[in-house]
């Protein structure tokens, strides 16, 4: 794990003030933009070179949702085939999972169901999925069509974006989107949840539902 990450990590996780912590794993082949959506997130960053992640690395970001705080371990795996073995073992636990794909790439969208697959094996029932198409500002070079995108993302029934790292389109949607939904799901089901799997930590429990406008894409 790359030191800067793992002090920033080290030092959020010092705070303890928060209501939820959920683990969120970004996923997809390598070179879609895990890594770039996740500095874009977290730090507002972008860099055009490509360092490809080895192995599997985290950023913490604490945000506020219904009245909640809730704080967010979202870890970047490497998409490289042989990180595999690592970056599955990562899966259990996880609440929710970016699964990505690049719009100006065929075989990154083809890997699209074996990503769903691994989720399938690997991660808790009840983790919940996003799909996104990130590099919409390449419109020009786009292979795959948001129609094909959504016609799979309905079959896997996942919700799915197109995003942008680049031109930081629907980044933060995508993440919040995805934490509304992992409330959802847990306000459904918390009376069944053990709370070492969700990461509540105490009292207040999410009642209300959450009813957030739907981010379309912006390309
Ligand atoms: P692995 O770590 O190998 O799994 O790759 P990754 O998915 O983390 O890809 P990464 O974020 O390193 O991005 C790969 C390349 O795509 C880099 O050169 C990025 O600058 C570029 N990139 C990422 N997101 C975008 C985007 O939204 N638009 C454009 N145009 N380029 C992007
Ligand atoms: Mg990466």
């Amino acid at each position: 794990m790359a030191s800067a990450t793992a002090t920033y990590g080290q030092k959020e996780s010092s705070d303890q003030n928060f209501d939820y912590m959920f683990k969120i794993l970004i996923i997809g082949n390598s070179s879609v933009g895990k890594t770039s959506f996740l500095f874009r997130y977290a730090d507002d960053s972008f860099t055009p070179a490509f360092v490809s992640t080895v192995g599997i690395d985290f950023k913490v970001k604490t945000i506020y949702r219904n009245d909640k705080r809730i704080k967010l371990q979202i870890w970047d795996t490497a998409g490289q085939e042989r990180y595999r073995t690592i970056t599955t073992a990562y899966y259990r636990g996880a609440m929710g999972f970016i699964l990505m794909y690049d719009i100006t790439n065929e075989d990154s969208f083809n890997a699209v169901q074996d990503w769903a697959t691994q989720i399938k094996t690997y991660s808790w029932d009840n983790a919940q999925v996003l799909l996104v198409g990130n590099k919409c500002d390449m419109d020009d070079e786009r292979v795959v069509s948001g129609d094909r995108a959504r016609q799979l993302s309905d079959h896997l029934g996942f919700e799915f974006f197109e995003a942008s790292a680049k031109d930081n389109i629907n980044v933060k949607q995508t993440f919040e989107r995805l934490v509304d939904i992992i409330c959802e799901k847990m306000s459904d089901s918390l009376d069944n949840v053990d709370p070492a799997v969700t990461g509540v930590k105490q009292g207040p429990q999410l009642t209300e539902q959450a009813t957030p406008p739907r981010q379309d894409c912006a390309c």
